[in-house]
């Protein structure tokens, strides 16, 4: 286990702290995006279309116009201009449906956005919207579950720059894999899902002659910025974004929608500030998905266990309308050492909203796919899943030849057996049982990429003894605010408490995006950065200030810790509070700049930056009554020194509930008649809640990756939901008898199961 040498006793890094949001968030004080109001504010409904291939053929806006409280019915004629955006250097302007709303008569999708009623009351807005009346000519829309790739070119175009649809490959896996003496070859698919973040998306959007200001719950609020400022001809500092708090967003919040420019849009137009808060139905249509999956691995193997060749083939469907890659492949080339690899992928345009980024995007189907062959291996070779990834470990990073900066997968899967009592499990399917109920155990790894965001952060240190840290991130429920917090408490000696944390406004410095499990590691250095040069703002003051204790020195000569300055010769015991030499100097704060830069653009890296994990799953069956649940969870995680182990579980926690609906429940159904997501609401669509929580037990291992940030921390919202889907079918294989290899598992797969009683 590492040590803790490095960070001082007194530090808050690495200890168990409270949110310092919390108490807002519990008393109703915390203000989200929409809980914003403003003199003479207009709402906005959105007229969503009814079919998803075809076009608007008539819009009759007549009757809705004449509703009272109606200010007016926008569309394609009247709203004015909205640009397009594209895509700047260093991913600059990110957005997935980049075609502007009501462009044009063209419907691609079921829920676009047609026409949007204003007026001065929410219920009047929605009255009116429901009274316009369009007609189409419609089409028959494609949303065919199976997925057969379109005929692409080799290297395709994506929302973040091109790809080479032959992502990976080393050896000649085909060749290998037809002489291997042991071969799997088993295609699974995952379903789309949908995001269901509690906080539904919308805007409220107001103009100051050519200024615009938005109030939105964005994961990315500079990027947002850029976007809008392109789509309304701005120049970037004349648009301003905020968002203080985010209800989660698991990516969907990640990038701009067509809600936005709307909204914006209705406010240039009418001159007043416009709020529109879309519906949880239009959050299943319009603000992005989990892409549904469709993954071909082939495995060849000897006969102990060394794998000899691994190929995936995948395929994801995308709307009409985005290049957004959903990359399946991500983990493929360096989970495991094998000597000859082929990652291939395909796609396949569907008449549905476009997908999006959702927590683990590609990783969390794609390990799902790779972790469940390497068990149905296992199972094949009779060695046990453990064993089998033990006999794979991969010394080096082998796709792109560097080492790892820090691995520990080993680790995680010896702790994870031990603590999960690993050893005991009889491999025979469905022989153990406990209680009259059958159980069923599996296992699987875990990996998330690590990298940092560029950043930019503001400390101060002020006369009453407190600091303020301010920087231009997103807390998306993931604990933005502490980890800033417990930082600046590190490096300037003020407690936690004491620390004021603002964020959330594209005024401050620029920070990075609430995404990637990115923003803690990439906040690390500014906020050390920044801190550090408060301090010598500090120094300086103190050597200049009459009648200063320290004006007879120089900035040299003194340092600044736990809070005081002290000649660096005398040592620390008589170092004066910096609030005093702020009083005394009549200064009410100084201030320091950070910045930091991405690690991910660098062309050749010398280390292979990423988090790895594995859970280990207990399942119970009750074959008279055809009834599964996830009764008991491990999971190890190896990702860094972890700044705040109490928020750290909770992410954990939270990936691993996620993933039982993963494997459990989640599934987007799109109706084939008229391409509408069907379940598009919270009693049909069904996610893991508290009922479904089973006893989960998060290990961190701890240990410091400095190739990422001075505290060697790393991420974790998403490294936890990876895995846990393949762990669960192969628990549950183990149970059952029987192997599900499209998700969800449903009752009805499991009926075949030779061993219901
Ligand atoms: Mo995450 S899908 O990067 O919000």
């Amino acid at each position: 286990m590492p040590t803790t040498e490095e960070i001082p006793m007194a530090s808050p890094i690495g200890r168990d702290t409270p949110r310092i949001d919390g108490p807002l968030k519990v008393s109703g004080t915390a203000h989200y995006a929409s809980d914003f109001h403003f003199p003479g504010l207009l709402y906005a409904v959105p007229v969503e279309a009814t079919i998803a291939n075809g076009r608007i053929r008539q819009l009759d806006t007549t009757a809705a116009e004449k509703m009272p409280g109606v200010r007016a019915i926008l569309h394609r004629a009247n709203i004015g201009k909205i640009f397009r955006s594209s895509l700047g250097e260093g991913m600059e302007g990110i957005c997935i449906e980049r075609r502007p709303p009501l462009v044009d008569d063209v419907i691609r999708y079921y829920g676009q956005y047609v026409a949007l009623a204003v007026a001065d009351t929410f219920e009047a807005a929605k009255a009116a919207a429901d009274a316009v009346r369009v007609t189409y000519d419609k089409n028959k829309p494609n949303v065919e579950s199976q997925l057969k790739a379109d005929d692409d070119p080799p290297v395709v175009a994506t929302t973040y720059g091109t790809e080479k649809r032959l992502q990976s490959e080393r050896g000649d896996a085909e060749a290998a894999f037809a002489s291997a003496p042991v071969k799997l070859d088993q295609t699974y698919a995952t379903p789309s899902e949908t995001h269901n973040p509690i906080e539904l998306q919308g805007t409220t959007a107001m103009w100051d002659g050519a200024k615009l200001t938005i109030y939105e719950e964005s994961q990315a609020i500079f990027n947002m910025r850029s976007v809008l400022a392109q789509m309304f001809g701005l120049p970037q500092e004349n648009v301003r974004v905020i968002t203080k708090f985010v209800g989660s967003g698991f990516g969907s919040k990640l990038w701009p929608w067509t809600h936005c420019p709307l909204a914006a849009a209705a406010a240039r137009k009418l001159g007043k500030p416009v709020k529109l808060v879309l519906s949880r139905k239009m959050m299943f249509q319009s603000v992005g998905h989990r892409a549904h999956t469709q993954q071909r691995v082939r495995l060849g193997a000897t006969p102990e266990g060394k794998l000899v060749s691994l190929q995936q083939d995948y395929a994801y469907e995308r709307s009409m309308l985005d290049d957004y890659h959903e990359n399946c492949g991500e983990a493929t080339s360096f989970q495991y050492s094998v000597p000859n690899l082929r990652v291939h992928f395909g796609r396949a345009k569907r008449n549905i909203g476009s997908p999006s980024d959702m927590r683990g995007p590609g990783a969390v189907p794609g390990l799902y796919a790779t972790e469940s062959a390497m068990n149905e291996l296992a199972d094949q070779l009779k060695i046990d899943p453990v064993q089998l990834r033990v006999l794979n470990e991969p010394k080096i990073d082998e796709g792109l030849k560097i080492p790892f900066s820090s691995r520990h997968y080993l680790e995680c899967l010896q702790v994870g057996a031990e603590k999960f009592g690993w050893s005991q499990r009889n491999p025979e399917v469905g022989s153990m049982k406990r209680d009259g109920l059958t159980l069923g155990w599996g296992m699987a790894g875990a990996a998330w990429v690590a990298a940092r965001f560029a950043a930019a952060a503001n400390v101060e240190l002020r006369d009453d003894g407190t600091a303020r840290v301010a920087c231009g991130t997103q807390d998306i429920g993931t604990g933005t605010y502490t980890i800033l917090a417990q930082l600046t408490a590190d490096k300037t000696g003020v407690p936690v408490d004491k620390v004021e944390v603002v964020l959330g406004d594209t005024s401050l410095p620029e920070g990075p995006v609430s995404g990637g499990s990115m923003a803690t590691g990439s906040v690390v250095p500014a906020v050390f950065d920044a801190a550090d040069n408060a301090a010598k703002s500090l120094m300086t003051l103190a050597t200049t200030t009459a009648g200063s204790p320290f004006e007879k020195n120089e900035p040299d000569d003194l340092a600044f810790e736990s809070g005081r300055v002290f000649v660096k010769a005398n040592g620390p015991a008589g170092g004066i509070p910096f609030a005093d030499i702020l009083r005394r100097a009549n200064v009410r704060f100084v201030t320091g700049s950070g910045e930091s830069k991405a690690t991910f653009e660098k062309k050749k890296p010398k280390f292979s930056t990423h988090s790895f994990g594995c859970h280990f799953v207990e399942v119970t069956w009750q074959p008279e009554i055809a009834r599964l649940r996830v009764n008991r969870v491990v999971t190890v995680i190896d990702a860094g020194r972890i700044i705040n182990p109490l928020a750290g579980r909770n992410q954990i926690e939270g990936a691993v509930v996620m993933g039982i609906g993963m494997a459990l429940l989640e599934h987007t159904t799109y109706d084939p008649q008229n391409g509408a997501p069907i379940n598009s609401n919270l009693a049909d669509y069904i996610v893991a809640v508290n009922a479904d929580a089973p006893s989960i037990d998060v290990h961190f291992l701890g240990y410091p990756d400095k190739v990422i940030n001075p505290v060697g921390a790393r991420g974790i919202g998403e490294i936890g939901l990876a895995g846990v889907a393949a762990a669960i079918t192969a628990a549950t294989y183990h149970a059952t008898g029987v192997r599900v290899r499209a998700l969800p598992i449903k009752i009805e797969d499991l009926l075949t199961s030779s061993i219901l009683a």
